[in-house]
């Protein structure tokens, strides 16, 4: 079990967490957002605030007055919860001393003197962050993993993929905006394991020459045929067994129909894909009609016999 590391607020200042609004530090307490396993249909799960506390963690203690902060692990590794006046989502801050998009840092110092930076992931401009609030069970995207990322927009959570990555590990982001593009590639700059692809994702064979094989996809192109684009790159650059992390907007796909009808057809044509989906987890409060699914890609034989079991 790691330490609480304990600090003052640092770098641009620390509010807390989210109670409303998509400011860095304003924000509406999280609501009960829906969670099913494809393996325990209606096992929904509420949220309170910052979930996924690591197990074993000390509970909240310690922290009188306004200015002290507490940071534990999150069960996720490679995130964390800083624990002050609100709890709120934070990643590990790769380049310390640089914010990428305004967003709020806070420094603990560590019983020897030295010094952590810690950068706060808001939810309401992260999808991976509000699946993560939702509860979702496995993001697999951790320190050392290898991460394809698809519609990598101006790099907001791309560079908390980044933190939590961290040097052994490599997000390889595409993006076809080159409006967009152009502040990722300028964020790659100072963070090295990020490689910044301006194409469309459609066409992976056209980057097939940048990226390795990787352990996770992470998918949010907001289009139609998302699980086409998913699968095309799959099927060049995911391993056997890897795993995939895809936000839905059900607006994108079709807007005619209930967004969980939506959900639920794109779970079939995941499947009709090799991927075997596992999990499930709205987005709300923080995006309505959104979803994220999880799951695993070719998985292999023994994989599948224990989930039938
Ligand atoms: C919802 S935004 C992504 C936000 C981003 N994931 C974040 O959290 O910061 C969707 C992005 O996907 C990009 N996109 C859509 N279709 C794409 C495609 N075929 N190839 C590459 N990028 C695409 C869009 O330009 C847009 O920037």
């Amino acid at each position: 079990m790691r330490p609480p590391l304990t600090g003052g607020r640092g770098g641009g200042g620390f509010s807390g967490g989210f109670s409303g609004g998509r400011g860095d530090s304003s924000g509406g307490r999280g609501r009960g957002g829906g969670r099913r396993g494809f393996g325990d249909r209606g096992r929904g799960r509420g949220m309170r605030g910052v979930r996924g506390r690591g197990r074993g963690v000390p509970a909240r203690g310690g922290m009188k007055g306004g200015s002290k902060v507490i940071v534990e692990p999150h069960r996720h590794a490679g995130v964390f919860i800083a624990k002050g006046k609100e709890d709120a989502l934070v990643t590990k801050n790769l380049v310390p001393g640089e914010a990428v998009y305004n967003e709020k840092r806070i420094s603990v110092q560590n019983e020897d003197g030295t010094k952590i930076e810690y950068r706060v992931w808001n939810p309401f401009r992260s999808k991976l962050a509000a699946a993560i609030l939702g509860g979702v069970d496995n993001i697999y995207i951790k320190p050392g993993a290898k991460v394809l990322y698809l519609g990598a927009a101006s790099g907001t959570t791309v560079s908390h993929v980044s933190d939590i990555v961290g040097p052994e590990g490599c997000v390889y982001a595409v993006e076809f905006s080159h409006r967009s593009g152009r502040d990722l590639v300028n964020m790659a700059k100072k963070r090295t394991n990020v490689i910044p692809i301006i194409e469309d994702a459609r066409h992976p064979a056209k980057y097939r020459m940048l990226v390795g094989m990787v352990d996770v996809i992470f998918a949010d192109v907001a289009q139609p045929d998302q699980a086409r684009i998913v699968a095309l790159n799959a099927n060049f650059f995911l391993k056997t067994g890897g795993h995939f992390v895809i936000s839905i907007k059900a607006n994108c796909i079709d807007s005619t129909v209930p967004a969980e009808a939506v959900f639920q057809s794109e779970v079939k044509k995941l499947q009709q894909e090799q991927f075997k989906p596992a999990e499930q987890v709205t987005l709300e409060p923080f995006e309505r009609d959104h979803a994220c699914v999880v799951g695993t890609y070719r998985a292999p034989k023994k994989a599948k016999a224990a989930t039938a079991a």
